[in-house]
């Protein structure tokens, strides 16, 4: 299986231990559409289980559906921790496999949908998502059409550190570059390991890249798979779209 290349390996298991314990404000408008929802709930790219964990425990119906085989063994592990069994269904959500259907709330969290940079199978997918969807179902997808800021290009900038290990550090540089059409976001990344000693052991390179869509786009795709209802939270930097099937 391919994945968008920061999910795996040396930089999977960064983002794995940089993301664990975070909280964004889109995590509120997901939980609410899980706790209000008539049924099972799909998360498209459940990851470390960061999100869908949580919903879990306080008792939610919620299923994830992940690409990377290392990012759904740290959400196992760390269920099995919690005394929690999810259901991770392995495979890719560009577009969803026909086999899953019924869901009350289909839903896909930090921007993950913009790694879909092909318009044509992003209109597949998101049709993939209204057929899984049982009737009155809502997806909601989180998007973005990139900030001002970016459109200068930011050059390479300096993350906060991960600890990854006992006195073991990853330091992690990051730049992000708009393409001069502005159609995507190029994000590259570089990881170092650095152990006690302050020697770096190991470093890797990783490069995304991103679909940068605003509202009325996303919209336009959901109107076209037959959602209706549409609501956007958020403005265009930084948005979640949701619709439901008639
Ligand atoms: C930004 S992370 C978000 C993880 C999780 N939803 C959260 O909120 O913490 C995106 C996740 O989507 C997964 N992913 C990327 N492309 C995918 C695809 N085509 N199908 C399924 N999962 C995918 C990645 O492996 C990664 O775990």
């Amino acid at each position: 299986m391919t994945t968008t290349s920061f999910y795996d390996g040396l930089l999977g298991t960064v983002y794995a231990n940089a993301i664990a314990d975070q909280r964004f404000v889109e995590d509120d408008v997901f939980t609410q559409l899980v706790v209000g929802a008539d049924g099972p709930a799909l998360e498209l790219g459940s990851g470390t289980g960061r999100l869908m964990l949580r919903l879990l425990a306080a008792g939610h119906d919620v299923e994830g559906l992940e690409i990377s085989d290392e990012m759904t063994d740290v959400c196992v592990t760390e269920a099995g921790r919690l005394g929690l069994r999810p259901v991770v269904h392995r495979g890719s959500f560009a577009p969803l496999d026909a086999s899953l259907r019924g869901y009350a709330v289909i839903f896909c969290p930090l921007n993950a949908f913009s790694f879909i940079v092909d318009d044509a199978l992003a209109m597949t997918a998101v049709r993939s998502y209204a057929a899984a969807l049982k009737p009155g179902g809502v997806l909601a997808l989180a998007g973005s059409a990139g900030e001002d800021a970016l459109r200068d290009g930011t050059g390479w900038i300096r993350r906060p550190d991960v600890p990854v290990a006992e006195a073991t550090l990853a330091q992690v540089e990051e730049r992000r570059t708009p393409d001069a059409d502005g159609r995507c976001l190029r994000i590259e990344r570089v990881i170092r390991i650095v152990g006690p000693d302050g020697t770096v052991r190991r470093t890797q390179h990783g490069t995304q890249l991103r679909r940068l869509r605003p509202i009325a786009a996303l919209a336009e795709m959901f109107a076209d798979a037959g959602l209706d209802t549409l609501h956007a939270h958020g403005t265009d930097a930084d948005y979640i779209l949701t619709g439901r099937k008639g």
